[in-house]
């Protein structure tokens, strides 16, 4: 049987166990392979930190939140020396993975993940990926495991923070994480019945945001809740490294400041990446998992595995590698979303 490596790199997510349990029990069970697990993403590779994994080290995780194996974001191909390659972090990744005798090696991760894993096929190392994150944000995929329970734990604090709202006739700003791309925003805010979303991919309009919250005010409503994503923009301030405001409390103060109207700010931070997968993600991190398995069978490498309507599919690495997959205005969502009244900020 071959032997195989599996490594999580990246920001944990809900759903990486799913997805190590789908490539392994699939591997030993349906191909009879050698599982090697790699410690904290590329540094395990770097540093020869590995262990082998039986089936039994594989049961019973399914439901648990982060990862066995750990991960970390360690970026093998930055700062690399040329002059000595030898030396190099690549040329120990490619050493570590000859010296066990791998047949393939599977990388679990989101964006940067994906950029190294086609970097290390090129190297010449037989390599599949798994696309997760709860930003939604890779190439080539419908959705990423991590995303569906990420957007049911924005949604419930949502859920919660509409009390104080109504109760205080306050303006509730809530900032959700997603890096530069807005899915977590949208869905999380259209789930959560949010009156005004931001998203990096919609610039707003200062005198948009206060019209729209004016307006509500004038139908008798002296509350709203907006939902703002951590990579829209906002002024920087001129002065000090230390000096960075979070989205969240800039909008709180903006609101403020257009509208009179007392404003609050919650960053919901890493509960959102926290905990056990929805079901959802454990069906579509096992899917994704055990298709990994059958591409290093019929040893296909070089591809990540997706999500393409129903159905799962192997994608060339190559053509992930290097691009975001970002909100774009003409999705149905956003137009079904104004149609209920929810601004963007863009236009009223
Ligand atoms: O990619 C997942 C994510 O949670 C992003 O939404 C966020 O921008 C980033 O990771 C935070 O990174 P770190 O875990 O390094 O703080």
């Amino acid at each position: 049987g071959k032997k195989i490596g599996i490594l999580t790199a990246g920001g944990d997510c809900p759903g990486l166990n799913a997805a190590i349990r789908g490539v392994g029990k699939t591997a030993i069970l349906e191909y009879g392979m050698e599982v090697y697990g790699f410690s904290s993403g590329y540094l395990g590779l770097i540093n020869k930190e590995y262990r082998q994994l039986s089936e039994r080290d594989l049961s019973g995780i399914l439901t648990l939140g982060g990862t066995i194996l750990g991960t970390s974001r360690e970026k093998p191909y930055k700062n690399v020396d040329y002059d000595d390659y030898i030396n190099s972090k690549p040329a120990q990744i490619v050493e570590t993975y000859r010296e066990i005798g791998l047949d393939a090696l599977v990388c679990i991760g989101g964006n940067g993940t994906m950029k190294t894993a086609h970097k290390l096929q090129m190297e010449g190392l037989n390599v599949v990926a798994l696309p997760k994150t709860i930003d939604n944000d890779v190439w080539g995929t419908d959705l990423t495991f991590g995303f569906d329970s990420a957007v049911q734990i924005a949604a419930e604090a949502i859920d919660r923070i509409h009390s104080t709202a109504n109760s205080h006739k306050r303006i509730m700003v809530v900032e959700v994480m997603g890096h530069h791309a807005g899915w977590l925003t949208l869905y999380s805010g259209i789930a959560g019945g949010a009156d005004m979303i931001l998203i990096p991919e919609i610039p707003y309009k200062e005198k948009v945001i206060k019209k729209y919250l004016e307006h509500r005010y004038n139908e008798g409503k002296p509350y709203s809740i907006i939902i703002v994503a951590e990579g829209i923009s906002i002024p920087r301030k001129s002065s000090g490294a230390s000096a960075t405001i979070r989205p969240a409390h800039y909008i709180a103060k903006l609101v403020t400041k257009l509208t009179g109207l007392e404003a609050r700010e919650t960053i919901l931070g890493y509960i959102q990446r926290g905990g056990s997968p929805s079901p959802m993600d454990r069906i579509l991190a096992t899917r994704l998992g055990s298709y990994a398995a059958d591409l290093i069978a019929r040893e296909e490498f070089g591809t990540m595995a997706a999500l393409e309507g129903d159905r799962i599919v192997a994608r060339p690495l190559e053509e992930v590698a290097g691009k975001l997959k970002l909100v774009t205005e003409d999705l149905d969502l956003i137009r079904h979303a104004r149609a209920i009244d929810t601004c963007f900020g863009d236009a009223y």
